[in-house]
């Protein structure tokens, strides 16, 4: 939830901590800091971005350094909440991602022992656990420290005067960056990778201690190898590329992001996923988990598999499943997670596995924690998404459904061809989208001055409502409810007026009639319409005060225009508004706490 960064080479530590910062803030941008050491610690945070933060900062100089970006979790956003943290000493200095559950009843233990805290956070307590132990052996110290520590982290420790940091991770990402005598730490890699392309994925329970020359990794006090990844993609393919926000660059996107998640799956000479285990273990069959624009992603999923599998399948809110939640030994768990870090759903895999399901992640980074916990990981070909709001990686997620399923469908020849020959025109039907934004522009334009708005759809297009829902609240700040058209009228019609827009998605299957009644329902109501209609269909034309047209695409594959339609509505509303689109605030990419 939060972003770290460490830093240990020939190069002054604050340009390159700053630089590293600022990519990292998708993370948590509610205040930042850096420590810079040489024979003392300097730190200098505040409760401001990272661009006001390079402003403001004095020259601290020294070759090794750590930063921080937060997303509040113990404590309001303050300089005092802020990281780096120190010990009593000043000389040990930490940065944390994650949450300590414990850290109240060390905290009082440590405040017993005499240590004094400045700050409200759970992570203050490491660095003094830290010195607690410490005895001349940072290592050591920094073990002992942990095994006291109930929670999940990702840690960079320096101590004043060492020339070396120490890293350490539990159920939080970390990667390690290698240049020539000089080294990187972070919580992603597009935070280095303006500084290189070779990283080493730290795994669950390792400390690592980094020199500028050399990287060691321990697991139970025992070295182990880890290997070194090269990277394939740029900081370009992070980077905005001319587009006035990550967002509109990574709807715009999509149509790449299809192709390339096709080609590769469509040239294996291997389905991506056996299904036929599923076939024959006759206990429940499938469930799909995630949580947010992913748990959208499995509700689709849930009418895919109905449609082409026609067998049984359950959708599940990780969240919601971590407390209620039960699987059947055997059953196939298909568990969506684009961060591949989400707290709740990494939980839930470990509850599935122990239960004996087989796991699967559906995920967008290599080497994530979701890929490590599960059975079988696919990954999704997004590429990095840095905007807060998820678009191509839900897109890139019903690919890997869609070609899933297709591989196993139980229809005939005939539908299935033209199903393959279908998804392969998608790219090309998403690209038409796009070129109509100017008019979903002009709708956002619309839909920008109210306050209240629906979103309704039925079957398949049902969780593109919730999605079309999410995506305009989290970014645009209207109040915004998706819903199963035929649920409207069992309540929410009470709230319906000329204040309180709708906005429709029709689609042509059997829902098309239902969902033209629900319009005519509506318009009786005086809400005004926004209705999202393919081509050639002009059902809706005389009926909705305003249509974006998307072009016609087999119904199962529907929520794809669909969907992108609804995300430039969204982007578009937010513009309008001055809304901070790619950090909207209270939330972060990655949410790394339960
Ligand atoms: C919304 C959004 C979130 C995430 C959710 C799960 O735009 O991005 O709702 O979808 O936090 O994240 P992942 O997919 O990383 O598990």
């Amino acid at each position: 939830m939060c972003g770290i960064v460490g830093y240990i080479g020939d190069k002054q530590a604050q340009p390159v901590l700053l630089d590293c910062l600022s990519l990292l803030e998708y993370r948590g941008y509610d205040s930042c800091g850096i420590a810079v050491s040489s024979r003392s610690i300097e730190v200098y945070k505040d409760a401001i971005r990272v661009a006001a933060l390079k402003k403001a900062a004095p020259k601290l100089s020294g070759k090794i350094g750590i930063g921080h970006t937060r997303w509040a979790t113990h404590g309001a956003p303050s300089q005092l909440n802020a990281h780096p943290h120190l010990d009593c000493t000043g000389r040990i200095a930490v940065v944390h991602n994650g949450i300590i559950n414990n850290y109240q009843q060390l905290r009082e233990q440590l405040i017993g022992e005499g240590h004094s805290f400045t700050s409200e956070t759970d992570t203050e307590v490491i660095p003094h656990l830290i010195e607690k132990h410490y005895q001349g052996d940072i290592i050591k110290a920094v073990e002992a420290a942990l095994a006291e520590i109930d929670g999940s982290y990702a840690i960079i420790v320096m101590v004043a005067g060492e020339p070396r940091l120490v890293a350490a991770r539990k159920d939080s990402p970390m990667v390690i960056g290698i240049g020539d005598r000089e080294k990187f730490i972070a919580s992603d890699v597009p935070a280095i990778l303006n500084f290189t392309n070779r990283v080493i994925y730290l795994e669950d329970g390792d400390i690592g201690v980094i020199t500028a020359d050399s990287v060691k990794v321990k697991q139970h006090q025992a070295e182990v190898t880890r290997t070194e990844n090269k990277i394939s993609w740029t900081i370009e393919d992070a980077q905005k590329s001319g587009y006035e926000h990550f967002m509109l660059k990574e709807i715009h996107e999509q149509p790449r992001v299809i192709r390339d998640t096709l080609a590769g799956w469509m040239s294996a000479p291997e389905p991506i996923l056996d299904l036929e285990a599923v076939r024959d273990n006759g206990a429940e069959a499938m469930l799909m988990l995630a949580c947010g624009t992913s748990y959208h992603a499995a509700l689709v999923g849930k009418y895919i598999v109905q449609e082409l599998l026609k067998i049984p399948v359950r959708a599940e809110l990780a969240s919601e499943f971590n407390y209620y939640g039960q699987a059947l030994a055997g059953t196939m768990a298909i568990v969506l997670t684009q961060s591949g870090e989400t707290a709740d759903t990494l939980r839930a895999m470990k509850r599935l596995k122990e239960a004996g399901c087989r796991v699967v992640a559906i995920t967008n980074v290599v080497g994530s924690t979701a890929s490590r916990i599960a059975d079988q990981t696919i990954y999704t070909r997004a590429g990095p998404e840095i905007s807060v709001a998820a678009t191509k990686s839900f897109i890139a997620q019903l690919m890997a459904l869609y070609w899933i399923m297709l591989s196993y469908a139980k229809i005939d020849a005939s539908r299935l061809s033209s199903l393959t020959a279908e998804l392969r025109q998608l790219p090309s039907k998403v690209q038409e989208v796009l070129d109509n934004q100017d008019r979903i522009a002009e709708c956002a334009k619309y839909l920008a001055g109210f306050k209240d708005v629906f979103f309704m759809g039925r079957g398949i297009n049902y969780p593109v409502a919730l999605e079309g829902a999410l995506k305009l609240k989290e970014i645009s700040y209207l109040h915004a409810e998706g819903y199963a058209a035929g649920e409207l009228k069992h309540g929410p019609f009470a709230l319906l007026g000329s204040k309180t827009p709708v906005v429709a998605i029709v689609a042509q299957d059997n829902t098309h009639e239902p969902i033209v009644t629900s319009i005519k329902e509506i318009k009786a109501r005086h809400s005004p319409v926004l209705a999202v209609v393919p081509e050639g269909d002009d059902s809706v034309e005389e009926l909705a005060d305003s249509v974006i047209v998307v072009p016609q695409v087999e119904p199962l594959f529907s929520p794809v225009v669909n969907t992108v339609a609804l995300q430039l509505l969204a982007y578009y509303t937010a513009l309008q508004r001055g809304c901070p689109i790619d950090f909207p605030r209270n939330l972060a990419k990655s949410v790394t706490v339960e």
